[in-house]
């Protein structure tokens, strides 16, 4: 007989990039009003990827931190699951690299998901549905969303860049946050709004198109979720959405205090006062990171729990996942019991506060000589150890080599995937 199972996110960690860059500065460069890029878009900086970091090395650290901060026992892992659109590989995914570098047990299984930003809500759809698969077993995924924001240089996109990523341990002891089960809302349209082809290295975007997409599927997933699940605005503590820019949530907060006004027929309490309590308290680090594509969401969910207020437990948060292309999706979870006890491992503060700010022209030549990583025989051997973290050393032989450091504690990468890296460790 089948025993009942609760399931979600047991624990989360969050890993961004070392370097970011003010948007005020990136304004500046380019003789535009900061005040658009603050305001207008609701942006305060955006992280800014180094040669040594990519989609892999930033899973891997998350992943990581999740492992050493959470307990948990790398045997049990029977899934990872990798939801990203910044693949590094056509067939080889980065769940295969994070696998290795994390040194799991090799009874899992490994995979990426890739549908614009919404890979990660589709990673965790189905890492849930394995775990209840289960049958009262215990049954654990790590579902990570990595991903690399990046548009062309001097584009109306390239303020809304931003890295890093977000590993979360999926099991059916969901101690940070239990998904309710309710019918799909989901909504798909076959739609051009964003993408980049194979031969790019940067998005392609029709902005405003874009933005109404977005808007449309957040109408069609509200009103199913609400016709299927029988709740009403009011149940929601907190309303968190995709975040491409800050100014996205507020935007689509808006759009459903309208069709709320509508569905009620008499007035609402003011919309902005309403978003200020609802839906900024999870807008802090979107702020200051940028859009991490499949990660957007679940840094606001991360950066809610961490810094929301103490009486969060057990409080109904609604959540929306928007993928350009376009797939979206409304779910709601249940914030867990003892927030004392995990939300100080999620690790968000701590991972914004050792980052150095740099200027324009270290920006534009970092990302120059990171799009230069990408192509055969950009290895170059290690000048400096590891520093405890994995490091991309670049292609050679059409293999990328990744530099893993070991320590004797739990916070540990046990591997790299090199011959290069012999001193570091054993592939
Ligand atoms: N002071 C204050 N505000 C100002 C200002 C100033 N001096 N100048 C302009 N603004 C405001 C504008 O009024 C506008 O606000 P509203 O949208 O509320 O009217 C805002 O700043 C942006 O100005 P523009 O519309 O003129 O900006 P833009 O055309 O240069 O580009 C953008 C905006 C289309 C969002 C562009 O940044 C872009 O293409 N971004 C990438 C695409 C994207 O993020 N799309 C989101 C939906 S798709 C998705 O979610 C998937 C994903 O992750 C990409």
């Amino acid at each position: 007989m089948e025993r009942e199972c609760r399931f979600g996110i047991e624990g989360m960690s969050v890993h961004v990039p070392r370097h970011c860059i003010d948007l005020g500065t990136l304004a500046a460069a380019r003789g535009i009003d900061p005040a658009k890029y603050y305001e207008g878009l609701g942006g305060r900086r955006m992280a800014v990827v180094s040669p040594d970091e990519d989609p892999v090395t930033m899973a891997a650290e998350a992943a990581r931190r999740l492992v050493a901060r959470h307990d948990v026992d790398r045997s049990e892992i029977g899934m990872v699951v990798v939801g990203s659109e910044t693949g590094v590989d056509a067939a080889k995914p980065i769940a295969s690299y994070v696998h290795g570098l994390i040194g799991l047990s090799p009874q899992c299984r490994t995979f990426d998901t890739q549908h614009a930003c919404y890979g990660a809500t589709a990673a965790l759809q189905l890492a849930a549905g394995w775990c209840i698969q289960g049958n009262g077993s215990r049954r654990k995924a790590i579902v990570i969303a990595t991903d690399i924001a990046r548009y062309e240089v001097g584009s109306a996109g390239e303020p809304t860049q931003g890295a890093g990523a977000i590993a979360m341990l999926v099991s059916c002891e969901p101690r940070v946050v239990a998904f309710d089960r309710h019918d799909e809302a989901v909504f798909t349209q076959d739609v051009m709004d964003f993408w980049r082809p194979h031969y790019r290295s940067t998005a392609m975007v029709d902005g405003r198109h874009s933005l109404d997409c977005y808007l449309r599927a957040l109408e069609h997933t509200w009103d199913a979720y609400l016709g299927s699940s029988g709740l009403r605005f009011e149940d929601f503590r907190h309303l968190l959405f995709h975040v491409p820019f800050p100014k996205m949530a507020h935007k689509a907060f808006h759009r459903l205090h309208e069709l709320e006004a509508a569905r009620r027929g008499v007035a609402m309490p003011p919309a902005e006062a309403m978003f200020d309590t609802l839906t900024r308290p999870s807008l802090w680090a979107n702020v200051e990171v940028g859009n991490i594509y499949s990660g957007s969401l679940y840094l606001a969910l991360a950066g809610l729990l961490e810094q929301g207020d103490a009486a969060i437990e057990g409080a109904r948060l609604g959540l929306f996942s928007y993928g350009s292309g376009c797939c979206a999706e409304f779910y709601s979870v249940l914030v867990g019991p003892d927030a004392t006890a995990w939300r100080g491992r999620i690790g968000v503060a701590e991972a914004l506060a050792g980052r150095v700010e740099v200027d324009y022209p270290t920006y534009v030549e970092m990302r120059t000589r990171s799009e230069g990583m990408a192509g055969d025989g950009s290895f170059r051997e290690p000048v400096h150890p590891g520093n405890g973290r994995v490091r991309f050393l670049g292609v050679r032989d059409h293999r990328r080599v990744y530099q893993a450091h070991i320590s004797p504690g739990g916070d540990q990468l046990r591997s790299c995937t090199s011959r290069a890296c012999a001193g570091a460790g054993s592939g």
